[in-house]
């Protein structure tokens, strides 16, 4: 039994996808021009769609599970569950309008036509502003529509800026923001539900691991309180006597979040020497 999974077969996600199966330790062979791919150390297999039909796929049971943006998942409002996010492809919906436009608010849009590729999420937007606007939905380069006439301003994923600032548009409006995420099949049988739970802890270990930091330092044995106390660490930090009388080596674990002002604090402390090391895993 294999579980299948559906993943970009070309585009924003795909890269991503791929890097994140790897550090799953999930070989496949890459088969971006092929359709599909086996994993030959891990019950998957690798499913390679365009990503606006993956959540139809998952719906449908031709794919148990699919790794694809939220803003796809809303908007083609499939019987799919969200398990997980993924933690890459971070970007956002919104709308834009020729950069030399004078936007003041949403009723700015009143009365004009919007392309874009996702009538759904938009029709909701203006439905809830009281917006009667015109929906133009067009399946592609939707950045080009205001420029040839088609369409006064457009709604459509904005990551970078740079496909919106290279075709003269500015982003007015944020409907919402979406990352990669994790659904499934909501009738999974046990089996495959077992494969995905161990996906799944792959997946969270490979997470936890980016957001945090492995830390040495040298402590001064009279500030090793204080400096412990700023630690948090998995348990508690450990600490080894160095061959210096008087000192001590302090390991630990640091959240992204809270790491340079932790780092702050340790100096003040007269902790040296600190060394910062990323961490492939992380099982807690
Ligand atoms: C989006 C959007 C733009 C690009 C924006 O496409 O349609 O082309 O990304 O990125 P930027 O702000 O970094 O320039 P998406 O990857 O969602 O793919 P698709 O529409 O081709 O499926
Ligand atoms: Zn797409």
């Amino acid at each position: 039994m294999r579980l299948r999974l559906a993943i970009q077969k070309s585009g924003r996600l795909h890269d991503d996808s791929i890097k994140l199966l790897k550090e799953c330790g999930i070989d496949i062979s890459n088969g971006v021009n092929k359709l599909k791919a086996e994993a030959s150390n891990f019950p998957v297999e690798v499913f390679f769609l365009r990503d606006d039909d993956i959540p139809q796929y998952v719906e449908d049971g031709v794919a148990d599970i699919g790794f694809v943006g939220e803003n796809v998942v809303y908007e083609k409002n499939k019987e799919v569950e969200v398990v997980e996010m993924l933690g890459y492809g971070k970007c956002r919906l919104s709308i834009a309008v020729g950069r030399n436009e004078r936007y003041d608010s949403v009723q700015y849009l009143s009365k004009r036509r919007i392309a874009t590729s996702y009538p759904v999420i938009v029709t909701d937007f203006l439905k809830k502003n009281n917006i009667d606007a015109e929906i133009h939905e067009i399946s592609g380069s939707v950045e080009i529509a205001p420029g040839i006439g088609l369409a006064d301003a457009i709604c459509d994923i904005v990551s970078s800026g740079s496909t919106l600032f290279m075709n003269g548009l500015k982003e007015v409006e944020t409907i919402l923001k979406s990352e990669a995420v994790l659904i499934r099949n909501p009738l999974l049988k046990e089996e495959q539900l077992k494969i995905l739970n161990k996906l799944l802890f792959r997946i969270q270990s490979v997470k936890k691991a980016k957001n945090n930091k492995y830390v040495l330092l040298n402590a001064p044995n009279e500030n090793l309180e204080e400096i412990i106390g700023l630690l948090p660490g998995m348990k508690s930090p450990t600490v080894l006597p160095l061959a210096q009388a008087g000192w001590s080596s302090v390991h630990s674990v640091l959240n992204e979040n809270d790491f340079w002002e932790i780092i702050e604090k340790l100096k003040e402390a007269g902790a040296q020497g600190i060394l910062v090391v990323p961490i492939e895993k992380m099982i807690v």
